[in-house]
C-alpha cells in the first residue's frame, strides 16, 4: 500500500556512528516540506550527533534552499560568489586539472570569524570522484570533555581571536591561487578584521561545551602573546584531531549532509586529482557564541 507523508515520516531511522559522533538518517524525503515531528527528530539528531548524513536525496537547488530554511534563516556567506540566481548557494567545485588544495582543505568551523557564525552548514553532493574527496569531521565537544580538569580550568576564561585573513585576506593562500581555481573566491581587505569568541563555547541546545578554535580562522588568544598562544593552540589542535574524535565521511552523489559548526570542525580532503568534484552548499544563521 502506498504510504502517505505522515506514515512515511514515522519510518525515519537514525543510525548513529559507533562513537555517537555522526549519524545517518533514512526513511525521509527531504525534497518535500517536513512534518513538524520529523523535523524535530532531525534537529535533535543534528544536535546530538553533530553531523547528520542523508543518503539518496538528489535535491534540486530549490529543494536544497527549502530544506535549509526549515532549520532557520540563511547565514551570510562572504568571500565566495554565490551561484547565479541562487544568492544563498555556493558551488564547491574542483576541476580535474586543478592541483591546489581543495576548497575547505584544512580544519575549520565555517565562518567562525563572524559575530554570529552559522549554526549549520548543509552540503549536497552532485559529482563525486571515483577516489578521494572525503570530508573529515572532528567532534570538538567530546575533545573538550576528554581534556584534563586542569586544562579545562585554564581555558575557561580565554577568548580566541578569529579572522578570515589567512584564507581570504590580500596576503592569503587563496589570494595567490585565484587563477588556479574554478571557484569564484573573493579576496578582500575586510578579511583581515578580527572577532573574539570564547575559546570554549556552550551549545545552546545540548548544553555541552566544545573547543571553538581552528587552524584556519583562529589567529590568537586575547591578551596572550603569540609565543604563549601559538603553542597552546597547537597543543589543542593536536588533541582535537585524534582518531577517536574523527568521523570520515565518504560521499556518493545525491547525499545531503548537515553539520553543526558550534561543536565540530571539518576538513575537505583531496586525493582525486584528474577528477571533477561538485557540491552545493548553504548555511543556516547562528547565534553569538557563549
Ligand atoms: C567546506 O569546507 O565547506 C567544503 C567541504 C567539502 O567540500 O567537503
Amino acid at each position: 500500500m502506498p504510504k502517505d507523508a505522515e506514515s512515511a515520516g514515522r519510518e525515519i531511522t537514525v543510525t548513529p556512528q559507533p562513537t555517537g559522533f555522526g549519524a545517518e538518517i533514512t526513511g525521509v524525503d527531504l525534497s518535500r516540506p517536513l512534518e513538524p515531528m520529523v523535523l524535530a527528530e532531525i534537529k535533535a539528531a543534528w544536535a546530538r550527533h553533530g553531523v547528520v548524513v542523508f543518503p539518496d536525496q538528489p535535491l534540486t537547488l530549490e529543494q536544497l534552499e527549502a530544506f535549509t530554511l526549515q532549520f532557520g534563516p540563511f547565514g551570510h556567506d562572504p568571500y565566495v560568489k554565490p551561484m547565479e540566481g541562487h544568492p544563498n548557494v555556493l558551488e564547491v567545485r574542483r576541476e580535474p586539472d586543478e592541483k591546489v588544495t581543495p576548497f575547505g582543505g584544512n580544519w575549520h568551523s565555517d565562518w567562525s570569524f563572524q559575530a554570529q557564525p552559522p549554526a549549520a552548514t548543509i552540503l549536497r553532493s552532485e559529482i563525486i570522484p571515483p577516489v578521494g574527496g572525503d570530508t573529515l569531521y572532528c567532534d570538538a565537544a567530546s575533545a573538550y570533555e576528554a581534556l584534563p580538569d586542569a586544562t579545562k580550568a585554564k581555558l575557561a576564561a580565554l577568548r580566541a581571536i578569529h579572522s578570515a585573513s589567512k584564507a581570504y585576506g590580500p596576503d592569503s593562500a587563496y589570494s595567490r591561487e585565484l587563477h588556479l581555481r574554478a571557484m569564484p573566491i573573493i579576496v578582500s581587505p575586510e578579511a583581515d578584521k578580527t572577532y573574539v569568541h570564547p575559546l570554549v563555547r556552550t551549545h545552546p541546545v545540548t548544553g555541552r561545551k566544545a573547543l571553538f578554535i581552528s587552524p584556519v580562522y583562529t589567529v590568537g588568544i586575547e591578551g596572550m602573546a603569540p609565543n604563549a598562544a601559538d603553542p597552546l593552540l597547537a597543543e589543542l589542535y593536536k588533541h582535537l584531531v585524534q582518531d577517536q574524535f574523527i568521523y570520515r565521511h565518504r560521499w556518493r552523489p545525491g547525499m545531503v549532509v548537515i553539520w553543526d559548526n558550534r561543536c565540530t570542525m571539518h576538513n575537505a580532503l583531496g586525493g582525486y586529482d584528474g577528477h571533477r568534484r561538485v557540491m552545493h552548499r548553504t548555511t543556516v544563521a547562528g547565534e553569538a557564541p557563549i
